[in-house]
């Protein structure tokens, strides 16, 4: 079974990488951006916010093939934000999927482009999807609204200043249900959205995604600290060196598994009204014990 669900995900991963580097095959005009929107974006990653999308949306009964679009336009924006996350006026990095990230290699004016072009390339993505335009709309708001000062964005306001000093659980619970839930919360979504699933299971996948999604950066926090720059393809220890709060600091790394249970607990409890939830059941538990 386990072998089954491996499979789904590495062709789901394939699918994308393949949708992705599609989208350049156009003349490069601009000076080094459009190589440096390139650079991140195809530089690997395990592509999780795209395949939440795919396999939500045939949970809701959707086709898959479909909903590729609005895979692509989520992973470009969360490519986008690691270009960003990633600046010296932000976490100062010089590792990100295993290459030196954007700004060394390309300076930081171009690397603030990159990332602006691929945010707003990912909506112009987006509405190419073949689907009916009430549904394209409600698919950029969410996704709009995910990535935006309500919940992407407005988080990494949060974590930056938060930096130095200690913020309470309720904190960090809102800063990482904002920087990392939201866009984790808004792939599940579109994938309902993609099957033109109902409001039912809308709330339920949300519940499913938000837990997944405080899962996942609480393991990221984690692997800060216990983890290898080999394996993450970025650099351990960069939130201690930037005097960040995280779950880490807060709880300690017995704290954090426990966390990480509850968590997971509460995302399958949310798959119960779902006939099929197989996959999203054994990518929750695999997600919980990732070491990459
Ligand atoms: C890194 O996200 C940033 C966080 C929200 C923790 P991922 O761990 O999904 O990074 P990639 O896409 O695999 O590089
Ligand atoms: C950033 O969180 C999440 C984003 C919105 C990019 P981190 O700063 O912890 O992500 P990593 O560890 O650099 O990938
Ligand atoms: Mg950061
Ligand atoms: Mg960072
Ligand atoms: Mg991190």
């Amino acid at each position: 079974m386990n072998r089954e669900y491996d499979m789904i995900l590495r062709e789901d991963q394939e699918k994308v990488e393949s949708a992705l580097s599609d989208l350049f095959r156009t003349d490069r005009q601009y000076a080094d951006l459009q190589e440096a929107m390139e650079y991140s974006l195809l530089a690997g990653g395990k592509r999780i916010r795209p395949v939440l999308v795919l396999e939500s949306c045939r949970l809701c009964g959707g086709d898959p093939e479909r909903a590729l679009p609005l895979a692509c336009a989520i992973e470009m924006i969360h490519t986008y934000s690691l270009i960003h996350d990633d600046l010296p006026a932000m976490d100062n990095d010089d590792l990100r999927r295993g290459r030196p990230t954007n700004h060394v290699v390309y300076g930081e004016a171009t690397a603030i482009l990159a990332g602006d072009g691929l945010l707003t390339a990912a909506f112009e993505q987006l509405v190419r999807a073949e689907l009916p335009p009430a549904s394209l709309v409600e698919a950029v708001r969410c996704l709009a609204h995910a990535a935006g000062p309500q919940g992407m964005v407005g988080g990494q306001a949060m974590d930056m200043a938060g930096e130095g000093h200690a913020l309470t659980r309720d904190e960090l619970e809102t800063l990482q249900s904002l920087k990392t839930g939201a866009l984790i919360a808004a792939a599940a979504e579109l994938g309902v959205i993609a099957a033109g699933g109902g409001e039912k299971q809308r709330r339920s996948i949300r519940r499913y995604a938000q837990a997944v999604g405080r899962a996942f950066q609480i393991r990221d926090d984690m692997l800060d600290v216990t983890g290898t720059d080999q394996e993450l393809g970025k650099p351990v220890g960069s939130d201690n060196a930037n005097q960040k709060s995280t779950f880490v600091t807060a709880l300690g790394l017995d704290g954090c598994t426990l966390e990480i249970e509850h968590l997971t607990a509460e995302a399958l409890d949310a798959l119960q009204g779902f006939e099929n939830p197989g996959f999203h059941i054994w990518l929750a538990r695999k997600l919980a014990t990732r070491t990459k």
